[in-house]
């Protein structure tokens, strides 16, 4: 067997294996297309995003057209469709926390981590970038979420010591 060929069949035995978990939540829900959302949400928890190929394996699955199950998942800001990094920074810049100074956060985060306003996830797939709306905590302004973690009263040094502690853990 060739490098090649060994190449492929491991892509094809991952592949395999991401569809096994995607049918299991199908079947969690009994193919059941009126939980559609539901199994949406639970997928997108496995991949921390909706990779095309399973949006259509959930459309088949569900006995669905493939451009409705689209169509669900692009009308929710809540869903992706593109990879995201394995920490995902929101960065809140709704009223309160862009007057204390988010946007002086989000250069931080982009200068860091070499990001951009176009570019949201480095090429290790370590961090996503995220600019969101109020998350709630306007006490708490400006306030900085990295996956399920909030963090308050955020400085641009507070910043950098938070993304330096995970680059550390991610380095140990
Ligand atoms: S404006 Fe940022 S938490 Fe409300």
């Amino acid at each position: 067997m060739n490098a090649k060929t060994t190449d492929s069949s491991a892509v094809a035995n991952k592949t395999a294996r991401q569809f096994t978990r995607v049918l299991e939540i199908i079947e969690k829900y009994n193919h059941d297309k009126k939980r559609l959302i539901t199994i949406l949400q639970e997928v997108q928890e496995e991949y921390r995003y909706l990779p095309q190929q399973v949006l259509t394996y959930i459309a088949t699955a569900l006995d669905m057209p493939v451009a409705e199950v689209f169509g669900v998942a692009t009308f929710y800001a809540h869903f992706s469709l593109e990879a995201k990094g394995k920490y995902v920074i929101k960065v809140c810049d709704g009223t309160a926390c862009h007057v204390k100074g988010s946007s002086r956060l989000i250069d931080t985060v982009c200068n860091k981590l070499k990001l951009s306003r176009e570019k949201h996830t480095t090429d290790d797939m370590l961090f996503t970038l995220e600019a969101v709306s109020c998350l709630g905590a306007c006490g708490l302004a400006p306030v900085m979420v990295i996956n399920d973690q909030v963090y308050g009263q955020v400085t641009s040094q507070k910043c950098e010591e938070i993304i330096n502690d995970i680059l550390q853990k991610e380095n140990n």
